[in-house]
């Protein structure tokens, strides 16, 4: 099931236009795997066939687009980040803001999925800081239904099994057998659509930036606008945090001094 770099342009292209993302900035080898996948998944033997299929079929569209858009997360992810955010990055802001006579922290999770990211980044915040501080997570993805999803907040069992239980029981309603996060932690964040390889970057200012496990799909010329992007988006000596298995591409290194190698914690450099 070889594909061509002709039929994966017409793929792309025509997805692209039906589907309402723009699937350009994804890395071409990348797209061929999910496409594969989704092939063997609707029994396709051949590209051609495929493209017909996808031309009469708008469940496909979303079937293809869902398995590029690979939503999975988890509270916590990675457990010794979200420490270091809490430990290290939160209380050296806090710090600072204080110094400057401000009480407003403003954090944005790029590429949020099912909501879990934010609210692990809400429950650091709420359990390290007080009432007096104001802090916003804009959170975003490019997927509606996992924002839908997100604002929602209503989570299995198996979801929620990284957290400690205290911390279950203080944010965390039962409800039928699920666990809907309670409004205290659902107040703080704020969810919306954002295309990372579309559209302008949300807002300026952040003090945080997450964006973990969502680059790793995109191609080069893709990751350089990303992090052109979140370069501007951060105030000075703003934190971006990547995840494990990412890297800052050549161009930008100079602009962001690692803080963290382990937990991928970089910091802005101004001026560049
Ligand atoms: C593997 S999940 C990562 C979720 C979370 N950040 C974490 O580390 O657990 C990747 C998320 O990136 C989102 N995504 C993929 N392409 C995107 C794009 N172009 N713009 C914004 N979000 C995107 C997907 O919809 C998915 O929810």
């Amino acid at each position: 099931m070889d594909i061509s770099d002709l039929a994966l342009r017409a793929i792309v292209d025509y997805v692209s236009r039906r589907g309402g993302a723009d699937l350009s900035g994804y890395r071409e080898s990348y797209l061929k795997r999910r496409i594969e996948y989704r092939m063997k998944s609707a029994g396709v033997d051949s590209v051609e066939n495929y493209l017909k299929l996808l031309r009469t079929s708008d469940e496909e569209i979303k079937n293809l687009l869902d398995a590029i858009t690979i939503n999975v997360t988890e509270f916590m992810r990675d457990k010794t980040p979200f420490e270091s955010f809490r430990k290290n990055v939160l209380k050296e802001i806090v710090e600072r803001k204080k110094r400057s006579g401000s009480n407003i922290i403003r954090i944005w999770s790029a590429g949020c999925s099912y909501g879990e990211e934010p609210y692990s980044i809400a429950i650091c915040v709420m359990e390290e800081l007080n009432e007096d501080w104001r802090v916003t997570i804009y959170a975003t993805d490019v997927d509606e239904n996992c924002l839908n999803f997100a604002k929602n907040g209503v989570y299995e069992e198996k979801s929620i099994l990284n957290l400690d239980p205290k911390i279950v029981e203080k944010y965390f309603e039962k409800i039928n057998g699920k666990f809907k996060v309670k409004p205290i932690l659902q107040k703080c964040v704020k969810f919306r659509k954002h295309d990372l390889i579309k559209d302008p970057p949300i807002s300026r200012h952040f003090d945080v930036i997450f964006c973990r496990n969502v680059i790793i799909y995109f191609n080069d010329k893709q990751k350089d606008k990303v992090f052109a992007d979140f370069y501007d988006s951060l105030s000075i000596e703003g934190y971006l945090i990547i995840g494990k298995s990412e890297t800052i591409p050549e161009k930008f290194k100079s602009h962001f001094d690692c803080i963290n190698l382990r937990d991928k914690i970089y910091k802005k450099v101004s001026g560049r």
